[in-house]
């Protein structure tokens, strides 16, 4: 069968002045439906690009990446807006919410590029509220709002147009550490109810709550496996390699 996410040889270069930056140096990465991954690394390893790559906001250099089985690496950016739409849900560290905008229209914005009708926005939104466990809140401001419940609204503009993968860089960054602790929980329940998510982050307490971690070092995957392997865990810097950017 093919797999959700399918990377493969993927390169992406940075062309800066006379030197060439391989922020993705050959990477190939398979994601099945129903998985819950991190990727880690330290600063400058990659993880955004990938996270880029695989959310379809920016294209690789070489290589392919398929997405549900259709090549999205060679995409224009009006297509990729649309896979964007139908299949991805994003998480950002900041919540990315529209001050002026109460939780509710918030949670239907993603919705209304996708061209449903006003009725079937606002279920899908209160549905996905009520998942998230803010329905209550959906006439409020986002200001309004913990930190933590603002992330969770995020999470609920992710879900609100069903995607086929959740993509979430670094969710918690903004967070203290129980509230973090708390996303972070309520993202492997969702998980558990059958979605797949793709966690970006550079924490190792983090990436843990995952079942598997690919770690990515100078834009190449170094470990992919089990969270609970050694291997998995991002490495302080040592003395004498080069500077991670
Ligand atoms: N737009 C860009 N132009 C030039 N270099 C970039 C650009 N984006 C990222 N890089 C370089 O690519 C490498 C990987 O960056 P990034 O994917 O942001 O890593 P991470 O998210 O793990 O910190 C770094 O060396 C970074 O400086
Ligand atoms: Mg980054």
């Amino acid at each position: 069968m093919d797999h959700l996410i399918e990377l493969t040889d993927i390169y992406k270069i940075y062309h800066m002045g006379d030197t060439d930056v391989h922020a993705l140096d050959g990477v190939t990465i398979h994601i099945d439906k129903g998985e819950f991954v991190a990727i880690v690394g330290q600063s400058g390893s990659g993880k955004s690009t990938c996270m880029n790559i695989i959310g379809c906001l920016d294209v690789p250099t070489s290589g392919t990446y398929l997405l549900g089985g259709v090549d999205v690496s060679t995409m224009e950016d009006d297509q990729q807006a649309e896979i964007r739409n139908k299949m991805l849900g994003f998480i950002f560290q900041q919540y990315n919410l529209i001050p002026k905008l109460s939780v509710l229209e918030n949670v239907e914005l993603p919705l209304l590029y996708s061209g449903a009708d006003s009725a079937t926005r606002r279920q899908a939104a209160m549905k996905a509220l009520e998942r998230v466990g803010l329905a209550d809140k959906c006439k409020n401001l986002p200001n309004q709002l913990s930190g933590g419940q603002q992330q969770r609204v995020s999470i609920a503009r992710a879900l609100a147009g069903s995607p086929s993968v959740i993509l979430a860089d670094e969710p918690t960054g903004a967070l203290d550490s129980r509230t973090g602790r708390e996303v972070l929980s309520f993202l492997q329940e969702l998980n558990r109810e059958g979605d797949t998510i793709v966690l970006i982050t550079h924490d190792n307490s983090i990436a843990v709550k995952a079942q598997r971690i690919i770690r990515l070092s100078d834009g190449k995957v170094i470990y992919d496996g089990p969270a609970d392997d050694p291997r998995a865990v991002v490495q302080p810097h040592e003395p004498g390699e080069e500077a991670p950017a």
